[in-house]
């Protein structure tokens, strides 16, 4: 079996050689390649140093351990030079499996391996995609034993799989360190000695559970008797600790829901970008309650710009005063949630007066979409200079703009109602 792995880092480094020397891989079946080269010297006594095009076509496993932010481009790069038959492994467990599909049809697995593959104790968590068959997994699992043992799990269950294997040295560190560092202030033992006593409890403490079949109730209630002092302790822990434990899940299970939402929106590569009045914000309904003429810039009668560029002038933060359209920003939540978006709005020409415009559209932006909404601010003509690419999607209420952001090479939208949104120009752009 020949094995390449791109991204020498810390992962990639680690696989490299226990491939090498607990899996007995040798040179000629080891293909490793890295961004900056140079790093690879210290690998050359044990594998073929090459491209990541070239680890990619020559392995019939391929391991890429790169950064989430770093995964698309690699991906795009190797694409089309993998074969058929190779089996794609991703290190990151943000980027789903739909994802890496939009780039490369490959056979794909996850595998997320924990820091203490290192003494080949790992519990590497393993997940495949449906294309992966039987002969893919019994090979790679084959593989992953020599850093220790190998968990199968269900992709959507590869999130807190990894915070109970891969993040728990981390956790259990980290609060080892608080205990000894609140034992420190309670005792002249010197720091080095409470924290080698502490440790090769936890160890021993492992150990005997494992070899015993305990549980840590058993263990509570072997050392805490009733009425003695442990159980003082640990009444504590039982009482206040929940809430810490909790918060914790919480806090990391939001961070990896946000990080996969990001890495989704990266993959999908499609940038939306709203228009604010008629679309957002209900221009027309103000205008009509307030008997203004309606003129949306550069469509109708100009006779009545005079008119209504006058009576808006007259109110004050006109644009930070409009309702939203109904159904209009649950859209946009709910776009936002699977893609890039944005606001592209237009403000009034200069030579109508209306000064604060520009931030009474931001204001509104903020109040209504978040603090952390995108919004850009320009003169109508000047949208379709957004368009990049047929990914760049406007929604907007104007034909014009439509027309102008189409024949720029981009995706428009007509926007006649959030009841009415038409999804399979997203669609089709997936
Ligand atoms: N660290 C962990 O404990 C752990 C555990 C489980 C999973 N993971 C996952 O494993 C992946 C890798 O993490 P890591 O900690 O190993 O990261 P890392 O130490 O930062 O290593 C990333 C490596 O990727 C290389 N690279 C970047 N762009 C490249 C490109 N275009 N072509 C070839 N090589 C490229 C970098 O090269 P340079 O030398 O130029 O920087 C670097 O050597 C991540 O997705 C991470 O989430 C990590």
């Amino acid at each position: 079996m020949r094995v390449g792995i791109i991204g020498y880092g810390s992962m990639g480094k680690m696989l490299l050689w226990k491939f090498s020397q607990a899996a007995g891989l040798d040179k000629e079946n080891l293909f490793v390649s890295n961004r900056t080269p140079e790093k690879l010297k210290e690998a050359e006594e044990i594998a073929t140093v090459c491209g990541n095009r070239e680890a990619a076509s020559l392995s019939d496993i391929v391991f890429v351990c790169v950064r989430p932010s770093d995964l698309k481009n690699v991906l795009e790069e190797i694409s089309d030079a993998l074969n058929p038959d190779t089996l794609l492994v991703s290190l990151n467990g943000s980027v789903s499996f739909q994802s890496i599909g939009r780039i490369t049809g490959n056979k794909a697995a996850k595998v997320i391996p924990s820091l203490t593959a290192e003494i080949g104790r790992s519990q590497t968590l393993v997940c495949f995609n449906e294309k992966a068959g039987a002969a893919d997994k019994e090979n790679l699992l084959g593989l992953l034993k020599s850093i220790g043992e190998v968990i199968e799990l269900p992709e959507n269950e590869m999130g807190m799989g990894s915070e109970l294997v891969s993040c728990m040295p981390g956790f259990i560190a980290s609060i080892f360190d608080v205990i000894c560092k609140s034992a420190q202030s309670h005792t002249s033992i010197p720091e080095d000695q409470i924290v080698s006593m502490v440790l090769s409890t936890m160890s021993a403490t492992a150990d005997l559970m494992i070899q015993n079949g305990m549980s840590f109730n058993d263990v509570v209630n072997r050392v805490a008797t009733k009425g003695g002092i442990t159980e003082e302790g640990t009444k504590v822990v039982y009482n206040d600790f929940p809430a810490t434990a909790d918060l914790l899940f919480a806090n990391t299970l939001e961070k990896r829901r946000k990080t996969a939402e990001a890495a989704g929106k990266a993959f999908s590569g499609i940038h939306i970008y709203f228009d604010s009045d008629g679309v957002l914000a209900d221009m027309k309904g103000y205008m009509d309650a307030h008997d203004i003429p309606y003129n949306p810039d550069g469509v109708c009668d100009k006779s009545v710009d005079e008119i209504m560029w006058g009576k808006i002038r007259e109110i004050d933060h006109f644009y930070d005063k409009l309702d939203p359209l109904p159904g209009s920003v649950e859209l946009f939540k709910e776009l936002s949630s699977k893609y890039d978006c944005a606001v592209l709005t237009a403000v009034p020409k200069e030579k109508w007066g209306i000064t604060t415009s520009g931030e009474d559209k931001i204001n509104w932006c903020r109040r209504l979409l978040g603090d952390d909404v995108k919004v850009h601010i320009v003169y109508r003509a000047q949208k379709a200079d957004f368009v990049m690419s047929k990914k760049d999607v406007l929604i907007d209420d104007l034909e014009i703009n439509i027309k102008e952001w189409e024949a720029g090479g981009g995706t428009g939208i007509l926007f006649t109602g959030a009841e009415n949104f038409d999804y399979s120009k997203l669609v089709e752009l997936m």
